[in-house]
């Protein structure tokens, strides 16, 4: 039994620990901490019954931005674990979190064109599409998509259906 939670400070070795097997992308202690103290509402971890972080999910707020919208930095599942649901349910989490508390209009992604398993997570089951195709965004040389999904209908055709409801109620 594997259960879903919002990921607490507690939780950001294991979490790293889960990073450094299953993904070549890895980070300083201090980038968790970054994320957590920022925006404690976009981690959540995957813990086994016997209290074993199997799976996270790390995402962020993008304040530069003209529209508002999240990223997410980092998700892996442990080998022993995957094609369980657990992606899926950690993204979820992840989703509605940025548009609950932060409002935000989309969230946005990078990963390798290689990535089969993850393209299909992101493009099949969660509905996310791709925006651009950026060369030798990786270390090693290898291309990546910048994928997006809105959370929210785009702010222009929110207006329209409003403007088009009032007309429809006048
Ligand atoms: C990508 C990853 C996070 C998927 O985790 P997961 O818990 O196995 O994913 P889920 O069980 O939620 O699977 C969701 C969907 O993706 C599909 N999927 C998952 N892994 C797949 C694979 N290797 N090949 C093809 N499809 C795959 C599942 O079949 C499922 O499809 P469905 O909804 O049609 O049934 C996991 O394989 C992983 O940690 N990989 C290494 C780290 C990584 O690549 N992270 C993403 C970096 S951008």
């Amino acid at each position: 039994m594997v259960c879903i939670r919002p990921a607490t400070v507690d939780d950001l070795l294991a979490m790293q620990r889960c990073n450094l097997l299953c993904l070549p992308e890895n980070y300083q202690l201090k980038y968790y901490f970054y994320h957590t103290l920022s925006w404690p509402q976009l981690l959540y971890v995957a813990e086994e019954y016997n209290g074993k972080i199997v799976g996270y999910v790390l995402a962020k707020m993008e304040e530069e931005a003209t529209e508002v919208h999240g990223h997410i930095t980092s998700l892996a599942v442990a080998r022993t674990h995957r094609k369980l649901g657990l992606a899926t349910r950690l993204m979820t989490a992840a989703h509605h979190a940025m548009a609950d508390v932060f409002d935000a209009e989309y969230v946005s992604l990078h990963v390798r064109v290689t990535n089969k398993g993850a393209f299909h997570l992101y493009t099949q089951t969660l509905g996310y599409d791709i925006n651009d195709r950026e060369a030798k965004y990786y270390a090693d040389g290898e291309d990546a998509y910048d994928m997006r999904k809105r959370l929210k209908p785009a702010k222009a055709k929110a207006e329209v259906s409003k403007t088009l409801a009032r007309k429809a109620k006048a």
